[in-house]
């Protein structure tokens, strides 16, 4: 396991050696793009950090787009010797995090769903803010957490907005015109 944080260029690169199909690229970059607005108003997050788990947090989704997608991806971080910091950006990147009930009733494997870390929330909150390739309103995900059945999950998110906008300034929602819908993505054609 290395300390290094790697580029962007890298992340990418990883990402297509892993196998992830061309949306789950462009969706990673789409979250990317939402992640670093909000670092840059965040002082406090390592943005090498931000955008490396932004560009990262998907990578299981090149083995299998359930829930489980973040625990493998996980274990496929480690396996490229990522650092640390990344791979547990990335297990704990879905939704506002899992708790233990969360993740038993899932039969995901025991551990540590909930993102701790301001780069870990960041992360997942810009992942709540992308629908595939679109920059949406943190509402979009809560809807559809509300939908599912999964309330607990749905008020999760909407506390982790309000934490984020606060150390933010101002409320996320207002970036959207800002980055614009479907941002100008950097090392990926859409
Ligand atoms: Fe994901």
């Amino acid at each position: 396991m290395t300390d290094r944080i790697p580029t962007d260029k890298e992340c990418i690169d990883l990402l297509w050696d892993a196998g992830c199909k061309k949306r789950v690229v462009v969706h990673c970059a789409t979250v990317r793009a939402v992640a670093e607005v909000i670092a840059e108003g965040i002082p406090q997050a390592d943005m090498d950090l931000v955008i490396a788990g932004a560009l990262l947090h998907d990578i299981g989704r090149s083995k299998d787009h359930s829930i489980m997608h973040a625990y493998l991806g996980s274990k496929i971080a480690e396996d490229y010797k990522l650092p640390r910091s990344i791979v547990e950006i990335i297990r704990k990147h879905t939704g506002a995090g899992l708790d233990e009930e969360d993740v038993e009733a899932m039969g995901l494997p025991p551990g540590d769903y909930m993102p701790s870390t301001i780069e870990e929330k960041i992360v997942a909150h810009a992942d709540n803010m992308v629908s595939d390739n679109r920059v949406v309103p943190h509402q979009h995900s809560v809807d559809k957490l509300m939908s599912k059945g999964a309330e607990k999950g749905a008020l999760r998110v909407e506390m982790l907005h309000r934490e984020l906008s606060d150390l933010f300034g101002r409320d996320l929602d207002t970036i959207i015109p800002e980055i614009g819908e479907y941002p100008k993505l950097k090392h990926v054609k859409p």
